[in-house]
């Protein structure tokens, strides 16, 4: 039998609504408590189907100083931003669109860009830029969303490539592979430098790569999401679905 040790805390709730509405609720307070402590918040949000009634909820947050918010993303697809596959459009949908964010605090990837190393240089960049530094010398987002992929990959850090390993960056291109497109992606090392990761898993097809997530032991090669294992403070929300008992 597998031992399994979750890490961090585990929120199980009834249904994707309710995820929605938690993440919502604490990606809020990790917003207003980053702008209490250093006047702004920096903020990595995933893309996926999961995410988007959580971004939409949090839009109707009236105690957010939008002004203090710097919006980054975890990951993009190579594609325009008004592409219907477009992580930039999707957020700018459900939150953007809805609250009164000055334009010069988003920070979207480039998926369309035709030099996608180069446009994961200049993310690397913006980042460095931006961000407050931790005293180990890396990039420190006060907080980021995640999703995991029915394969076990998180961000677009997919199972047996080698972006998996990759520490000299913050950022870089994935090329693309069988159906899917290249991508842009934030590597390991900075995703596990987040102060707070809240990682959502809503359906039964999550249930198994959760499983393997929290396995005591396991290989990140295999299962990249397990590098959220490594951030000082993550919560699952998860729906009776992806817990088993739905
Ligand atoms: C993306 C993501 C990706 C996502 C997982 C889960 O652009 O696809 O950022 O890492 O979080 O694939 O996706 P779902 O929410 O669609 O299951």
């Amino acid at each position: 039998m597998t031992t399994k040790v979750v890490p961090g805390s585990l929120v199980a709730l009834p249904d994707g609504e309710a995820v929605a509405r938690e993440a919502a609720n604490r990606l809020g307070n990790c917003i207003r408590n980053a702008i209490d402590t250093h006047g702004y918040a920096t903020v990595a949000l995933s893309g996926g189907s999961t995410p988007g009634p959580a971004y939409a909820a949090l839009a109707e947050n009236s105690r957010i100083d939008w002004a203090k918010v710097e919006f980054f993303f975890v990951d993009e697809r190579a594609v325009p931003p008004d592409s219907p596959r477009s992580n930039y459009r999707m957020v700018k949908e459900a939150l953007f669109d809805r609250v009164p964010i000055p334009a010069e605090r988003i920070h979207r990837m480039q998926g369309e860009a035709l030099d996608l190393a180069a446009a994961a240089r200049e993310y690397d960049l913006e980042i460095r830029s931006r961000l407050r530094w931790s005293e180990s010398g890396m990039a420190e987002f006060d907080v980021g969303v995640f999703g995991i992929g029915d394969d076990g990959h998180t961000a677009s850090l997919f199972p047996g490539e080698p972006t998996v390993d990759k520490t000299d960056r913050l950022v870089v291109d994935v090329p693309a592979a069988g159906n899917r497109e290249a991508r842009l992606t934030l590597t390991a090392p900075v995703i596990e430098q987040m102060r707070v990761a809240l990682v959502l898993a809503v359906g039964k097809n999550k249930q198994e790569p959760l499983e393997r997530v929290w396995a005591a032991s396991g290989d990140v090669h295999v299962t990249p999401a397990r590098y959220l294992r490594e951030v000082r403070s993550v919560i699952w929300l998860i729906d009776k679905a992806a817990s088993g008992l739905g």
